[in-house]
């Protein structure tokens, strides 16, 4: 498989394809001949969440346009490629499904080997795809819309799971707190914007600290060791009671009664002043960010990495990005963030994290799998 493949991405709202060649740069090993994404959210803002009946039709509707339009940009013809690469799971299964399904019968119509890919391995993998190959071994958190998760990387195409939400995500958190605030879906980009006109310390909301053993814990995860146990606890996270808190806040500040149903929180909002939603976003984004970094630097000190990386949606934060650099200034590591065009869901992760599957000889050549709602990576 010398020749450029094409990678399709449809784990959630967005429909994409790229097309990613080798380099013979061994630091700097694929390139990104074309990526195309379309968006589903002006779709999904009117619900104010991803319904994921209406994602997997949308994908039906436009994974053969996105497709074309990869390889158009490409300049490359199905002749020309090597493979296919497609994201496996995680994610919403009626999404995946289409992803799958399309990469199989393309591959199969041309007698190409398809590749299955995880989702959070493609987002690990943007960070290379951006940046060249990390200093190894390297802390990675993925942090999305579904998923919070800090991985080490001992060597590359390694991921060991060493921590990880117990409830939401991160990116579900600023969500869930942007529909409470009345600011609409995806909320990420809109706290992030209203932050900038409040007061990070206007309020006072907690940090959750985990104290006990993750009684959830997936059966194996990195090795035995690896941290301390009182340390692998502390670098989980947990945004349900940070987004409680809002709720609270929000209640005390418009006189909702305590106990009003959930559905009506979403008309708090509107009853809040500006300043007084930018103070809440703003408050909220420094608890988040501060837990996000103090965790992950945490663990990279401990593991002994020699560089740190941040991916998913939330990576594109723009405190995130502000407060990881002067971090890595003040502490002399180096932390990798992906451009914006490769934080939030993209196909030429996938197509990266395909590249390091078939570098390692670890794709088999059969069509036999299938998508996986909860696929584990690392675990
Ligand atoms: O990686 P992604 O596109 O999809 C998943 O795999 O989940 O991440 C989407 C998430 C959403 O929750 C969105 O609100 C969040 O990333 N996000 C942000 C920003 N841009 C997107 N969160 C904080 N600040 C942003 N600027
Ligand atoms: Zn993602």
């Amino acid at each position: 498989m010398s020749g450029p493949i094409l990678a399709i991405e449809t784990s959630c709202d967005e429909t994409a394809a790229a097309v990613i060649g080798r380099t013979s740069e061994p630091g700097r090993p694929w390139t990104i001949l074309s990526s195309i994404v379309a968006s589903q959210t002006a779709i999904h803002r009117e619900w104010g969440g991803v319904v994921p009946e209406l994602a997997s039709r949308q994908h039906v509707r436009d994974i053969c346009g996105v497709v074309e339009a990869a390889l158009e940009n490409a300049g490359v013809s199905a002749a020309d490629l090597s493979g296919i690469a497609v994201t496996q799971g995680p994610g919403l299964v009626g999404s995946l499904l289409v992803g799958v399904a399309f990469a199989k019968s393309f591959a199969w119509s041309r007698g190409l080997p398809v590749v299955p890919v995880h989702h959070l391995a493609g987002h690990i993998e943007s960070l290379v795809l951006a940046h060249g190959e990390l200093p190894l071994p390297s802390a990675v958190l993925v942090v999305s819309g579904g998923h919070t998760s800090l991985y080490f990387i001992p060597d590359t195409g390694h991921y060991q799971l060493v921590g990880r939400t117990r409830d939401d995500a991160a990116g579900e958190a600023y969500d869930k707190v942007a529909k409470l605030l009345g600011l609409g879906y995806p909320g990420g980009p809109v706290i992030d914007r209203l932050a900038r006109e409040g007061n990070e310390h206007a309020f006072d909301f907690p940090v959750a600290r985990l104290t006990h053993a993750d009684r959830n814990a997936p059966k194996t995860t990195a090795p035995a060791g690896l941290l301390p146990a009182e340390v692998a606890r502390r670098v989980d996270f947990s945004f349900s009671g940070l987004k409680t808190a809002v709720l609270r806040l929000v209640r005390d500040l418009t006189g909702a009664p305590a106990r009003g149903k959930a559905a009506d929180a979403d008309a708090l909002g509107a009853m809040l002043t500006r300043q007084q939603a930018a103070d809440i976003a703003a408050s909220f984004q420094r608890v988040v960010v501060t837990v996000l970094l103090d965790r992950t630097f945490e663990a990279a000190r401990w593991l002994g990495a020699r560089s740190i990386g941040i991916s998913g949606g939330v990576s594109a934060n723009s405190r995130l990005r502000a407060e990881a650099d002067a971090r890595s200034a003040h502490y002399g590591i180096p932390v990798f963030v992906p451009p914006l065009s490769l934080s939030t869901d993209n196909a030429a992760m996938i197509g990266a994290a395909a590249m390091r599957l078939i570098e390692r000889g670890a794709v088999g050549d059969d069509y036999g799998f299938n998508a996986e709602a909860s696929l584990a990576l690392g675990q």
